[in-house]
């Protein structure tokens, strides 16, 4: 595979439908095989993102079987999802850029966007938005591999001014993808996202990196916003879609169907039977508890919070079950 043939796949396919693409977005203790499949079932985006990985723990002698479970892809999964890295070394980008293309990724994403202190401080995630240097040299770390590296970044550390060197800086990289997040790090999501923004990253894009395809991610709730707001903004490729999915598990769906509480349930009992099946699989590893998933199919339900509490203390997909099962009974 080329460099970028798995974008330019993606790319296509979305030009074909006169449409940008549209990627669920990384996020930890979500985006696992299990539910990314259950996402490819309700409505699927044309991308997926694993979790973030630490790319020392990969080839770590200690800490590579707790990466197994995040780095499992089933067979059904196409396209592959792209595996999104976290880490602050090049050397540990290159080895870890080698083995997950062993383990059949065909696209890795860094993440330079990550907020949470414990990352800030091994001087990962956001920190390389004020260290150029360590993020030229974990981009050219995982280009050791023969994988096509993207970014996904937000505007700033602390400044929202610190955009106009940053994403330059990352365009300059000439990376196949660039996904902004278009808040700071300070702002975590507690700000509204600067759409105003996005037609000078566009800009920035067309003038130093025509070749990458520009991503535009936060507070895009489903398909039919992301479509509004590419419309608005003529140059934005890609849409990425994190916490509308809690919303609605559809948030993809091109054409919005009416689904019943049925539809929801079924979907959990899809997410039940994987989840058994990924655990009968015996990998170790970090697994989402599937307990923070239930809201998603219970919201607007009739009772929905006495609902969502029974479910909370549930201890197996068994019980689970059951639960569901006394609900359609009774409807
Ligand atoms: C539970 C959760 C976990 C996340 N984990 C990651 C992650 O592993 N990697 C990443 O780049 N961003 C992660 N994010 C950030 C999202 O990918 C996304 O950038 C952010 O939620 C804004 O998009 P949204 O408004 O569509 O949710 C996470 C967000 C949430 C809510």
């Amino acid at each position: 595979m080329t460099q970028s043939a798995y974008w330019n796949r993606i790319a296509a396919q979305a030009q074909a439908e006169d449409r940008p693409f549209f990627s669920l977005a990384p996020m930890e203790a979500v985006t696992g095989s299990v539910f990314r499949r259950v996402v490819m079932r309700a409505a699927a985006p044309d991308n997926f993102y694993t979790e973030f990985t630490n790319a020392l723990s990969i080839t770590h002698p200690k800490a590579k079987v707790t990466t197994r479970g995040r780095l499992y892809i089933d067979p059904s999964e196409t396209p592959k999802p792209i595996v999104q890295l976290w880490g602050n070394s090049g050397e540990d980008f290159a080895k870890a850029a080698k083995e997950v293309q062993r383990q059949g990724y065909e696209a890795i994403d860094i993440n330079m966007g990550c907020p949470d202190m414990a990352v800030i401080k091994n001087h990962s995630g956001s920190d390389l938005i004020r260290h150029f240097d360590t993020a030229k040299a974990v981009i050219d770390g995982a280009r050791q591999a023969d994988l096509p590296v993207s970014v996904k970044t937000r505007l700033g550390f602390d400044h929202l001014e610190e955009y106009e060197t940053w994403i330059p800086f990352l365009l300059k990289q000439q990376v196949p993808v660039l996904t902004v997040h278009v808040r700071t790090r300070a702002e975590m999501s507690k700000v509204p996202a600067h759409y105003d923004l996005i037609d000078q990253l566009v800009q920035m894009r067309d003038t130093l990196a025509p070749d990458t395809l520009l991503q535009i991610n936060g507070d895009i709730p489903d398909y039919q916003a992301g479509i509004k707001l590419a419309t608005e903004h003529p140059g934005v490729d890609g849409i990425m879609i994190g916490r509308g999915i809690f919303t609605n598990p559809y948030a993809f769906e091109k054409v919005p169907q009416a689904h019943t509480s049925h539809d929801l349930l079924e979907l959990l009992r899809y997410q039940l039977d994987l989840y058994d099946q990924f655990v009968a699989m015996g990998i170790q590893g970090h697994f989402a508890p599937l307990q923070r998933f239930f809201k998603i199919y219970v919201r607007g339900m009739r009772g929905a919070a006495e609902i969502r509490n029974a479910l909370m203390q549930t201890q197996t997909t068994a019980e689970v079950r059951t639960i569901i099962d006394q609900l359609e009974a009774e409807n």
